[in-house]
């Protein structure tokens, strides 16, 4: 079996559109971007907002609640791509090819590494560590306020590395799609999209 031909636990079958990832890929994949663009935009927010004001706390909660589920998206995303997700033919060749994995590689790096930092900074804050109120991430190490601080700046450039790699990687999908009309954007769409 090639690898094109492989369609994660429904393997038996010829998957029903095989020109598509896996409808889990594609679900896994939304969401992360949803995730990820919620956090910055709550990160933004609740930074123009006035220090202890009780709006800038929740927002504060809802951040690292989303990050508590962007942590858990990432997880699942990662045993789902070694496991049973369908791996599709490569779309383009030579650089063009290359510049796209380094992206996505790199994509995944500066999410991981966003998940691990958030977490250390909100142990070394030492406040509140729960998803939406459900339950708590038991502490890890005892609050650490230089350590906080260190774990701040390195999760504010990250976020804007993350987001401007992001930006690049959606005009890249949006130029597959409308200039070079190869389909490589329809792959990763949920629903079927008529060509542009
Ligand atoms: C924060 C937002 C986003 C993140 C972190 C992200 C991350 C990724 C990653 C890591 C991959 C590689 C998947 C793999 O091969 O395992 C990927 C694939 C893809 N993404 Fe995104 N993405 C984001 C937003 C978007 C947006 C907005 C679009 C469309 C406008 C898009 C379109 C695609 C497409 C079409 C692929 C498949 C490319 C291929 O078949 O080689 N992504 N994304
Ligand atoms: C890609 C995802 C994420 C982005 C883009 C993002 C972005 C940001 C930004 C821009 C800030 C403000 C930093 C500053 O101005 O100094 C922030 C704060 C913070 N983030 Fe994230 N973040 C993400 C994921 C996470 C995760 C997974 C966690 C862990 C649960 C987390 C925990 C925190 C904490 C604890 C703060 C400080 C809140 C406070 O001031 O009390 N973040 N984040």
């Amino acid at each position: 079996m090639s690898a094109s031909d492989r369609s994660g636990l429904s393997g038996f079958a010829a998957p029903r559109d095989a020109g598509r990832y896996d409808a889990f890929t594609i679900l896994l994949h939304w969401l992360t971007a949803l995730l990820v663009v919620l956090l910055f935009g709550l990160a933004i927010t609740f930074n123009y907002l006035g220090r202890g004001t009780p709006l800038r706390h929740n927002l504060q909660l809802v951040h690292v609640s989303f990050g508590i589920g962007l942590a858990a998206v990432f997880v699942v995303r990662l045993i789902w791509t070694l496991a049973g997700a369908r791996a599709l033919p490569r779309p383009t060749a030579g650089a063009a090819d290359m510049l796209a994995r380094a992206m996505h590689a790199l994509l995944y790096l500066l999410l991981a590494s966003q998940i691990v930092l958030g977490f250390l900074y909100r142990w070394a804050q030492g406040e509140e560590f729960t998803f939406f109120g459900l339950f708590a991430i038991p502490p890890a190490f005892a609050p650490d306020r230089p350590w906080a601080r260190t774990f701040d700046g390195l999760h504010y450039y990250v976020a804007w590395t993350l987001i401007v790699l992001a930006a690049g990687h959606a005009a890249a999908a949006l130029l597959h799609h409308y200039i070079l009309r190869d389909g490589v954007l329809r792959r990763m769409l949920p629903v079927k999209a008529p060509d542009a």
